[in-house]
């Protein structure tokens, strides 16, 4: 009986963590994804998944302003992110494309209420 209990649980178990692999592969527009990779940030972010920094819907949960997102690409503040290495300023971004990247990380919000 307990063995058929484990075999049960780990078949519900086996059956969460596929399903949350699958929830990872979020699709993420090309020309995002090409900014991510031009500047790196991909090296250290994944939308729905902590890397070195915190995922992007993470990001999104604070409720930043667009303009604060881009402050923050070129000016992090470590204290923000308890747990995690500090963010090195990223000022090689021209501010268009951060604005971009801020617009994108503050709609996952949207989409993580739907
Ligand atoms: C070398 C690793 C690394 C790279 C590259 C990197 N980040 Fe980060 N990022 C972090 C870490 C670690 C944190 C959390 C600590 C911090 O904010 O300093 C973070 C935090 C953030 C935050 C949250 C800021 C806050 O205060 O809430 C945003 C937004 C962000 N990164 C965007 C980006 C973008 C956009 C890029 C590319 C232009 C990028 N990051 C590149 C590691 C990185």
């Amino acid at each position: 009986m307990k063995k058929k209990i484990g075999m049960f649980f780990g078949a519900a178990f086996a059956l969460v963590t596929s399903i949350d692999t699958a929830n990872a592969q979020v699709k993420v527009p090309e020309n995002i994804t090409a900014l991510m990779n031009k500047y790196t940030c991909s090296a250290c972010h994944r939308v729905d998944a902590r890397l070195v920094g915190p995922a992007y819907t993470d990001v999104s949960k604070k409720k930043y302003t667009d303009a604060k997102i881009v402050e923050l690409i070129y000016k992090p503040v470590p204290e923000n992110w308890p747990g995690y290495p500090p963010m090195a300023p990223m000022t090689q971004v021209p501010k268009e494309d951060a604005l971009v990247l801020a617009k994108y990380i503050n709609s996952l919000d949207a989409k993580a209420k739907k």
